[in-house]
This record gives structure tokens, C-alpha cells and sequence, in this order.
């Protein structure tokens, strides 16, 4: 229970700070997280979780990805994602989106953000009525639409987004660092369109990108007398990955990181770590102990498959 409680209130709490920020910033709304009382906040935020976990038996999440499609327009050669590696894609409809989301809200009292993400979300055709549901949920407090800037929303999403422009808004990935990308790139039109609606987005000035390296077919396997070695090893490894805050349901399953969900997709292993969705009914008290049992992992089937670089590479180098 030690490394749930870390993990899920300290992570947490700095993740809620971290969010509620961004809303403050965004649509004016939530508490006001002041740089200048950053560990104020984070223990109010701490205290909320403790509370709602301890004394009222609640969950709260402040983060969790979509993966609704597998298709994309680019072909990044470092996606984390691994994207280009398809060659069957998969397309979620609202109808399994629903299903997902339901399981989920009626489990937690709280889904800070969600991130609709892929692929390139803007290929789903459904996306707009995914939107339209979960913005409706009282519990989902914001909405993150990742795109690659290669395609103008169009008058359906427009019409999604700005029913609910107090809570949904884009991220555009900003590739316009790379020189290569110039004639797919749509950001200007992109930006002119949302402004013109009144749509919150956000672009990062300074976009950086890791790279990738392939997961791998064999496992990193302990030997039955050099378990804790190489467990070590991983636990370390997974405490320094960035993407093990990125939490995502991607065909019914709760994964720990996109590697993860996709690694599992493309047949490399089977997470065997995952939450499969299906098993549960909407209602369906079980969750939580699942989460429970699925949060306080040292780290996950899949990192024994990854390898992690810190090395700086181009963002969307194409393939
Ligand atoms: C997998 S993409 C899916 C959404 C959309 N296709 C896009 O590229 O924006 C989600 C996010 O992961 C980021 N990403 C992908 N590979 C990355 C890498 N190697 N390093 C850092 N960020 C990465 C993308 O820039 C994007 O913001
Ligand atoms: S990072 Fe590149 S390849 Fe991966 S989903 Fe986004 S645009 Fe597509
Ligand atoms: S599989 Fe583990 S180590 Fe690899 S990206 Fe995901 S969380 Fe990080």
C-alpha cells in the first residue's frame, strides 16, 4: 500500500496542481494555483485525494488518455506511439468510447482531463459526439484535443467544441520546428478557425522530443536468481520515463503509457498489468480494488519490453 499511496497522492496532487493551473489559464475556472504558493496548493490538492480516498472511499483521476484511432496523416519516425508500425488499424466508435467512459466515471468521483489522442484524433468520424458526451459529465472537469496540424477541424467539431468551449479546447502539436513539415502543416488556418469561434488552444513554443527506441520482442527477463537485479533496474527505469504519467484506455483496456497500450496492440507482448474494461459492468464496484492493485505496481509488464533515451531528436521527423 506504501507505493500507492506515493504514487497516488504525491503523483497526483502535483498532477492536480499542475491541471487546475492550466484551467485557471484556459477558461478562468477552478481554484487559482499561484506558482508562488506552489506547495500550498499541492497539499490542498493531496488532502482532497487523502480525504475523498480514506474517509468517503473515492477515486479521483486527474488524467486519462483516449487512443480512438490508430490512423494517422503523418508518419513520425519517433512516435511514441508507434503508429507507423500498423499496417491494420483500428478505429474506436462512439458506442466503445461510451462503454469506456461509462465504466470509468462510475467509478471515480473526478476525471480531471481527458486527452483525446491516436493517431490523429481529427480522423475519427465520431470524435465530435465522443466530445459532446463526456463534456456533458459533470465529473470530467476538462477535454484535450492532441492534433498534428495537418487537418482543419471541421464544421461538426467546430460545432462539438464550442457547445462546450468552457472545457474543451485543442493542443496543437507544434511541428513547425520541423522545416520538412512546412507544406503539410495547416497551424495559421487552424488558429484563425478557432479564435473565429472562440476556442481555447494551446501551443508549446518549445516542443521537445525524446527518442524512440523499437520495444523489444524479448522480454528483459529476470533469471529465477537475479530477479531483484534486473527489477531494480526496471523500477528505475520506469520512475524516470515520462510517459508513466500518461495513463490510457485504448480498446477497452487501462494501460499505463501509449507504449503500452500499442506495444500490446502490434502483438510485441501482452500486458498482462492492464485493466480490461469489459470485465467490468458500469457500475461495478470492482474497480476500484483493480486500480488499487494496478497503481501500486513498481512498474509495469510492458517497461520490461522498453528501453527509454534522453537524447533530443527533431519532433514528426518523417519516415
Ligand atoms: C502520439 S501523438 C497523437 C496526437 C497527434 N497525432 C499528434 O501528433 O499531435 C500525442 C502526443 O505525443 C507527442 N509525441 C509523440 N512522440 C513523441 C516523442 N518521441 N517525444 C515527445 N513527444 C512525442 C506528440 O507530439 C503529441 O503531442
Ligand atoms: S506523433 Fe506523428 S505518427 Fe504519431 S500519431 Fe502523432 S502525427 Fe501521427
Ligand atoms: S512501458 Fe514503462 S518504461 Fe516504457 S514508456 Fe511505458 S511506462 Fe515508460
Amino acid at each position: 500500500m506504501e507505493n500507492f499511496k506515493r504514487k497516488y497522492f504525491d503523483y497526483n496532487s502535483q498532477m492536480l496542481y499542475a491541471i487546475k493551473g492550466l484551467e485557471f489559464m484556459l477558461f478562468r475556472r477552478g481554484g487559482v494555483t499561484l506558482l508562488k504558493r506552489k506547495n500550498e496548493f499541492i497539499e490542498k490538492y493531496y488532502k482532497y485525494l487523502q480525504k475523498e480516498f480514506d474517509e468517503n472511499k473515492n477515486l479521483v483521476l486527474p488524467k486519462l488518455d483516449f487512443i480512438i484511432t490508430t490512423r494517422c496523416t503523418l508518419r513520425c519516425k519517433d512516435c511514441s506511439s508507434m503508429i507507423p508500425k500498423y499496417s491494420h488499424h483500428i478505429e474506436l466508435s462512439f458506442e466503445d468510447f461510451k462503454r469506456d467512459i461509462d465504466v470509468i466515471l462510475n467509478n471515480v468521483i473526478e476525471l480531471s482531463l481527458i486527452n483525446f489522442s491516436g493517431g490523429e484524433p481529427l480522423l475519427n468520424k465520431d470524435l465530435s459526439k465522443m466530445i459532446d458526451y463526456a463534456a456533458s459529465k459533470q465529473k470530467v472537469g476538462m477535454i484535450k484535443i492532441i492534433t498534428n496540424g495537418t487537418l482543419i477541424p471541421n464544421d461538426e467539431l467546430i460545432c462539438a467544441v464550442k457547445k462546450h468551449n468552457d472545457k474543451v479546447f485543442f493542443f496543437i502539436s507544434n511541428y513547425s520546428v520541423n522545416p520538412d513539415l512546412k507544406p503539410k502543416l495547416k497551424t495559421q488556418e487552424i488558429i484563425e478557425l478557432l479564435s473565429k469561434n472562440n476556442i481555447k488552444y494551446q501551443m508549446i513554443k518549445d516542443f521537445t522530443w525524446f527518442e524512440e527506441k523499437e520495444m523489444q520482442k524479448q522480454k528483459l527477463n529476470c533469471k529465477d536468481d537475479d530477479s531483484s537485479g534486473v527489477d531494480k533496474y526496471i523500477k528505475q527505469m520506469y520512475e524516470n520515463c515520462i510517459l508513466s504519467a500518461c495513463l490510457g484506455v485504448f480498446n477497452h483496456r487501462l494501460h499505463t503509457c501509449p507504449k503500452a497500450s500499442h506495444g500490446e496492440q502490434l502483438g510485441i507482448f501482452y500486458d498482462k498489468d492492464a485493466i480490461d474494461l469489459t470485465d467490468l459492468k458500469d457500475d461495478d464496484s470492482g474497480f476500484k480494488e483493480k486500480f488499487i492493485e494496478f497503481y501500486k505496481k513498481d512498474f509495469y509488464e510492458p517497461c520490461r519490453y522498453c528501453i527509454r533515451s534522453n537524447k533530443e531528436v527533431m519532433p514528426a521527423k518523417q519516415l
